[in-house]
């Protein structure tokens, strides 16, 4: 039996932990313990207890309560907490999820107790230092023993990385693999979506019309740390729903709300347009079913533009650049930043277009290709 501790923290990594963690508790139960630590790096209800409920994941075994704060305090107070609790419980592994301020901290603690990881969606890039991601990613990368890779181009950027010329020698004698193993999130959307159609009713709670309106998310620093940025955004995204006459539903953000309640005078116009419903963060279910039911997609978050190519549902990335290429690539998804004319031009663009969307991300059972090759790591 092997002991892997999962470490989550922001509202992303909650929702991919529900597919190893099922699909443990399903098929592996018998190889694998599983414990939860939660570094409290979100902690609204809506942005970390809704999905334990929903997406029925136990509850964590340790919460460090850390909270928000600046990144060096925040990843500080959570790399000694994580380290406090892998000195007192021994684990063969840990499993870290993406690019937060949590991944990174569970990186450092645990290659310090030379503590193998596992890295869950390794190997993206964004080519871009100024995103605190980048950095996370980066450093997790180097000091996993297995990258799980979510796409062939992630594979691609580690290989140019020399991460299959370079082996470094972890303390137990195994050096670092990369594995294919598909994108966890593609598991989820099949998992869930099928819950979600049964079992959610915010379309109809919205009154909101299949494939009449627009879903929008924000809240990367690089479009909330600058009001005029956003209100660009905002403004691009008020033309083209007076113009389409359709509804734009914006489940808000922490950090977004909190830089529009600092900066009323700027954004308390801009808001006002009456094709706006701004709301509280949405469960998963309720994302999934209107990232399905939504004409088109405008979002700077890398789950939802990926989730939205599922559902075959184009995409304004309201970035300069994305980690997941395959999207623009095919057509799905235009990057716009923050460019007013860009994002209006990108809207019609889309909006007028045939699109095909293969299955670019796994076939669905990448959590089970990640348990069985955690559990062959020698
Ligand atoms: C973090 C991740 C980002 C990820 C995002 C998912 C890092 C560096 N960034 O960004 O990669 O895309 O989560 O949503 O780890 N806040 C609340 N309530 C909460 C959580 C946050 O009000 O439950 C507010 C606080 O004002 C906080 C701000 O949001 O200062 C930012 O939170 P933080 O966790 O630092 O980063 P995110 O922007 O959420
Ligand atoms: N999400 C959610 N409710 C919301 C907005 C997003 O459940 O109101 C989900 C979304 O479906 C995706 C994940 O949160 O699975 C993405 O998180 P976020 O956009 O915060 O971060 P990113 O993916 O950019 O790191």
């Amino acid at each position: 039996m092997k002991k892997l501790l999962t470490i989550i923290g922001a509202r992303p990594q909650i929702i991919k932990a529900a597919a190893l963690s099922h699909t443990i508790r399903e098929k592996f139960s018998s190889q694998i313990q599983e414990k939860i630590l939660h570094t409290g790096q979100h902690y609204d209800n809506n942005m970390s207890q809704v999905f334990f409920d929903e997406l029925d994941l136990p509850t964590p075994d340790y919460n460090l309560g850390v909270g928000s704060g600046s990144h060096g305090h925040q990843t500080a107070m959570m790399i000694e907490g994580i380290e406090k609790v892998l000195m007192t419980e021994h684990f063969d592994g840990i499993v870290l999820y993406g690019d937060t301020n949590s991944t990174l901290a569970g990186a450092v603690a645990a290659s310090k107790l030379h503590i193998p990881i596992f890295h869950v969606e390794a190997g993206l890039r964004s080519y871009n230092m100024s995103m605190p991601e980048e950095v996370n990613r980066m450093v997790c990368d180097q000091l996993s023993s297995i990258l799980f890779a979510p796409t062939q181009t992630a594979v691609n950027n580690l290989i140019k990385e020399g991460f299959e010329t370079i082996h470094p020698t972890f303390k137990d004698g195994t050096t670092r693999k990369i594995c294919l193993s598909g994108d966890v999130m593609y598991d989820n959307a099949q998992r869930f979506a099928k819950i979600a159609e049964q079992r959610c009713d915010i379309t109809k709670r919205l009154k909101l019309e299949a494939k009449q309106f627009i879903l929008a998310t924000i809240h990367r620093p690089s479009n909330t740390d600058d009001s005029s940025k956003l209100a660009l955004i905002f403004k691009a995204l008020a033309n083209i729903a007076s113009q389409e006459k359709a509804q734009v539903i914006i489940p808000l953000h922490p950090r977004t709300a909190k830089l529009i309640d600092q900066e009323k005078a700027i954004f308390g116009n801009i808001l006002s347009s009456p094709y706006f419903r701004i709301i509280p963060p949405v469960s998963f279910l309720e994302i999934l079913m209107l990232e399905k039911n939504a004409k088109l997609v405008m979002t700077d978050s890398g789950g939802v533009q990926k989730e939205a190519f599922f559902f075959e549902t184009p995409t304004v990335i309201l970035r300069e650049e994305t980690e997941w290429v395959e999207i623009v690539e095919h057509g799905a998804g235009i990057l716009a930043g923050a460019d007013y004319c860009k994002i209006v031009d990108a809207y019609h663009k889309l909006a007028n277009s045939t699109i095909k969307y293969p299955p670019l991300f796994g076939n669905g059972h990448a959590a089970e290709t990640i348990i069985k090759s955690i559990i062959a790591h020698e």
